[in-house]
């Protein structure tokens, strides 16, 4: 015999928060309108993000300063867009969880962000806007030619490369008038 919430669907269902469809875009994500309410967000967010950097710069001060500081930042942005393609379907299991939906869109944007500052960082300071570096080719000096040591790190750089063009073009949407104008399901 079945109550009233019979099914565990059922009840999942009744905890979810509002359906997102039902919800404006503005609701959705961190919505426009209040702008005190959004420099709050982004000042946390900002916050939070250098707070990450500090936590995974502290723990390995025996790397040189440069690469402690690529490496850091890149995992506060890994760290943040997990957070935020995670929150999505957490709301969906917990409505207390939905209450912090409109933090998705300022931790997307702060996950953008910083991938974008890790790789400008280490396409200027490792790489130094050389292709070849980039593709992981170094010169030898035992051999007196570049070569390429580790094959696999020039394929690391291009998927990041890739990931990061992919977190600017979703930057560049996060916006309220990019969601009206590619609608509500973009
Ligand atoms: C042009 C784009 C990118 C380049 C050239 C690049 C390059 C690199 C390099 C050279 C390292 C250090 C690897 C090592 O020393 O073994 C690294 C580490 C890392 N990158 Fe990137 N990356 C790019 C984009 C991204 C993006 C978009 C993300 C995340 C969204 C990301 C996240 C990470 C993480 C989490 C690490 C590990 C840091 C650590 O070892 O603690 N990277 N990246």
């Amino acid at each position: 015999m079945q109550g009233k919430l019979g099914t565990p669907q059922d009840h999942v269902k009744a905890s979810r928060p509002r359906s997102e469809s039902t919800r404006s875009p503005s609701t959705l994500h961190a919505g426009s309108g209040n702008s005190w309410v959004l420099f709050l967000r982004h000042t946390t967010m900002a916050a939070v993000t250098a707070a990450i950097v500090f936590g995974f710069w502290s723990t390995r001060m025996e790397w040189t300063a440069d690469m402690r500081l690529w490496r850091a930042i890149g995992d506060a942005a890994i760290v943040l867009l997990f957070a935020a393609l995670a929150l999505g379907p957490a709301a969906k299991l917990s409505a207390r969880v939905g209450k912090a939906l409109p933090w998705r869109r300022p931790l997307g944007i702060w996950a953008a962000l910083t991938a974008l500052t890790h790789s400008v960082l280490i396409i200027d300071g490792w790489a130094q806007w050389s292709v070849r570096r980039f593709l992981g080719f170094e010169f030898v000096p035992q051999l007196g030619l570049e070569a390429r040591l580790e094959p696999g790190f020039g394929l690391a750089n291009l998927i990041g490369l890739v990931a990061v063009i992919w977190m600017i073009v979703l930057l560049a949407t996060s916006s309220d008038r990019a969601v009206h104008f590619l609608g509500s399901t973009s």
